[in-house]
């Protein structure tokens, strides 16, 4: 038997489509890095605004990005997120993060930092990264690029789920807004804006079960020689 390539797998999608979920699984199942590509603009917007900065400000996220240095680990709480030394996986999925990373995900400076920063860590391969530009900028060369999707209700839903789950008091017609309205910057951005790659595998999850989408995605993956 040939032996197993280490490709990079880009996976891309909406807000709740599925995206962190699945490449987290499927990297488990590769033995691949897992890359959670909007955990750093997070942490880039939760840095602006703990400094008291503004996120319209282009210098401040600039900066904020300069001085990030990242560490991915994983624990028996899951995957962590570390930020100059903190940890902030909790603290940078709270909505005041959310809905503050607009004009800090669309500032190229902080954009043309981080790709850097993902590029540097799928050189060698072997890595499952998801975000809205991977297959598209971050790594066009992937072997395998899928473009995730789910009707707006149901992204929302499961959203709402997770908000409460963590004891985040959650109203659903906000919720639904914010989301389109992140929708909307997410694809109309000038730059790294979510796109469909030409040669994107598409899955739309909403009829999906996690355990389908991850068994499809590894299947694809092994297609590919991984
Ligand atoms: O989990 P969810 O889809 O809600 O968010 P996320 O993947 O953590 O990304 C949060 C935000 O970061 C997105 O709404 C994008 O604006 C931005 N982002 C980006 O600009 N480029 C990426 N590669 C990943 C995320
Ligand atoms: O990263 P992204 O925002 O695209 O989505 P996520 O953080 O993986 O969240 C999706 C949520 O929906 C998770 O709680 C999943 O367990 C759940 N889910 C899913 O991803 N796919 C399904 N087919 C069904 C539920």
């Amino acid at each position: 038997m040939a032996p197993r390539k280490k490709i990079k797998i880009a996976i891309d999608g909406p807000a709740g489509s599925g995206k962190s979920s699945t490449a987290k699984r499927v990297a488990e199942e590769l033995g691949y890095l897992f890359l959670d590509s909007g955990a750093m603009y997070r942490s880039v917007t939760f840095l602006v605004l703990r400094d008291g900065a503004d996120p319209h400000d282009p210098d401040a996220s600039r900066a904020a990005a300069q001085k990030a240095r990242f560490r991915f680990k994983r624990d028996d709480r899951g995957e962590r997120v570390i930020l100059n030394g903190e940890d902030v996986t909790d603290v940078i999925r709270t909505p005041l993060v959310t809905n503050n990373i607009a004009p800090v995900a669309a500032n190229p400076a902080v954009r043309e930092i981080l790709v850097k920063k993902q590029r540097a860590l799928g050189k060698n391969g072997g890595i499952v990264a998801e975000g809205r530009d991977i297959g598209t900028v971050v790594f066009c060369d992937a072997e395998l690029k899928v473009f995730l999707m789910a009707s707006i209700d149901e992204r929302t839903k499961r959203r709402a789920r997770e908000l409460r789950a963590r004891g985040i008091p959650v109203d659903f017609d906000r919720l639904l807004h914010d989301m389109k309205r992140r929708d909307q910057s997410d694809s109309t951005r000038e730059h790294g804006a979510l796109k469909i790659a030409p040669d994107a595998v598409h899955i739309d999850t909403s009829e999906l079960t996690l355990d389908e989408q991850v068994a499809f995605v590894v299947e694809q993956a092994r297609k590919r020689g991984a």
